[in-house]
């Protein structure tokens, strides 16, 4: 099958590359051309663990090439659009003109019979907005959301949990002969996970895109709602990750996204929540979604609660205290800062007249770009050179794994405080860390 690729960010990229390593002639296409010519010499232009080495083994097939002309995607017949919908400035509602620039700028290049799948995460009724747009070309509309988790992203895109078909339907939801079709092409895209079984749920326009903003809400729900028990724990003296680990093996439960710490961030979960909120507004519908208000709202209190933590350890003050801050990055195994809590913690230190160093095993350079006042090292041990007090924001495995007597030697004082309940400290304390935690006695 003849691809093209949309948008060449964190999902695009990604995606190109796995489609080509299933078998596809892929085009990716962006407006960047600094990331395009990356991307054709074969280099990720961010950090994702394994897209180097798929990009190596597509670039070797011939299958896989990358232009900024958008002219390049004639011929293909199923085009991905994979542009981002970031927070509209100053308002909850997302930003859609990457997705409307992409789709008018593809327009003229369909020919009748293809297919545009929407992957972007946009408010429900973009893509019957779309649909309508094609009308009468011979070309159809598909949402097909995607669920890729960065750090994962080429496991998640090769092997994905389930497949998402929003096809066009007539009035009793049946699929138009238009959609059929339009299905019949995307499962030939996805033939390969598909036979290893992947569930597949064909469903309406509204509910494809409904599902990938329920999805993202209920995840941060459930780290916000273990957050609010962190806050009960703080209160009473409990621990926040044995209250996890017993509630987690209740299986309608389940441990996973419920650790407690720093909170949530990314290019994702902060803005789809607030937009999925300005969209439930415009639909009539906002107490729905008033709970997610809550969700961000607990979620920022635990910024402020990790500077007020680093104060507690510096005897009562910040003020020209040296502070290390390790991680940069929103999550471990990327090098993404957007809305980053590592990062927002680490500014708001610095603004209250801490001195602050940063550190990060990949994000560095992101976050000098974004925060060029900040103090940046290479390594934690660097960073930690003299610091009254050690954050840990991002628990990347070299964070986890830090000895905490070698880390000891080259600070001013044995202060941590573990921004996402990583270290053990019993073993912190027994080394004579003054240790202290969100959500823990
Ligand atoms: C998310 C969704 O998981 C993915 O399905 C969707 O396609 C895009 O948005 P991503 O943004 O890559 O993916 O990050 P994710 O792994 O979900 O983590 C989001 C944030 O939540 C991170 O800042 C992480 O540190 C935080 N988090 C996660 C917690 O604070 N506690 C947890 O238990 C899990």
């Amino acid at each position: 099958m003849r691809i093209s690729v949309i948008g060449c960010g964190y999902l695009g990229a990604v995606h190109a590359a796995s489609m080509a390593s299933l078998g596809h002639d892929v085009v990716g296409i962006d407006v960047d051309p600094g990331k395009v010519a990356r991307l054709a010499a074969g280099t990720a232009p961010f950090y994702e663990p394994g897209l180097p080495e798929l990009l190596a083994e597509v670039g070797r097939t011939g299958r896989l090439t990358f232009s900024t002309d958008m002219a390049a995607a004639a011929g293909a017949t199923v085009h991905f659009l994979c542009v981002g919908t970031p927070q509209k400035h100053g308002e909850f509602r997302a930003d859609l003109s990457y997705v409307e620039s992409a789709f008018e700028a593809l327009r003229p290049h369909l020919a009748p019979g293809d297919v545009v799948a929407g992957k972007s995460t946009v408010p429900v009724g973009t893509a019957e907005d779309l649909a309508a747009r094609l009308a009468g070309s011979g070309a159809s509309l598909v949402w097909n959301p995607e669920f890729l988790r960065e750090g994962f992203a080429v496991q998640d895109t090769l092997h994905p949990d389930r497949l998402v078909y929003g096809l066009p339907t007539d009035d009793e939801g049946v699929p138009t002969p238009e959609g059929d079709a339009a299905r019949a092409l995307l499962d030939e895209v996805y033939a390969a996970p598909l036979s290893e079984g992947t569930p597949l749920v064909v469903t309406d326009y509204a509910t494809s895109q409904l599902v990938k903003v329920a999805a993202n809400s209920f995840l941060a729900t459930k780290i916000s709602f273990i957050n609010a028990m962190a806050e009960l724990c703080e209160a009473t003296g409990a621990d926040v990750t044995s209250l996890a680990d017993a509630i987690g093996y209740d299986a309608r439960i389940g441990r996973r996204f419920l650790n407690a710490g720093l909170g949530f961030g990314g290019g994702c979960l902060p803005k789809d929540i607030r937009a999925f909120m300005a969209r439930a507004g415009e639909l009539g519908v906002d107490q729905a979604l008033s709970f997610l208000r809550e969700v961000d709202a607990i979620n920022m209190r635990r910024r402020v609660r990790m500077v007020d933590l680093a104060r507690e350890v510096s005897a009562g003050s910040i003020v020209g205290k040296r502070v290390a801050v390790l991680g940069a990055a929103f999550k471990p195994n990327s090098d993404d800062i957007r809305d980053s809590p590592a990062l927002s913690v680490a500014a708001q230190m610095q603004l209250q007249g801490a001195h602050v160093t940063v550190t990060d095993p990949q994000a560095v350079e992101n976050a000098r770009a974004k925060w060029p006042d900040l103090k940046y090292a290479a390594t934690a041990l660097e960073a930690a050179q003299d610091a009254d007090v050690v954050v840990l924001a991002t628990e990347w495995d070299e964070y986890r794994d830090m000895v905490p007597e070698d880390l000891g030697e080259v600070v001013a004082h044995r202060a941590i405080v573990d921004g996402r309940n990583v270290l053990d400290p019993k073993v912190w304390r027994a080394a004579g860390w003054t240790y202290r935690a969100l959500g823990r006695p």
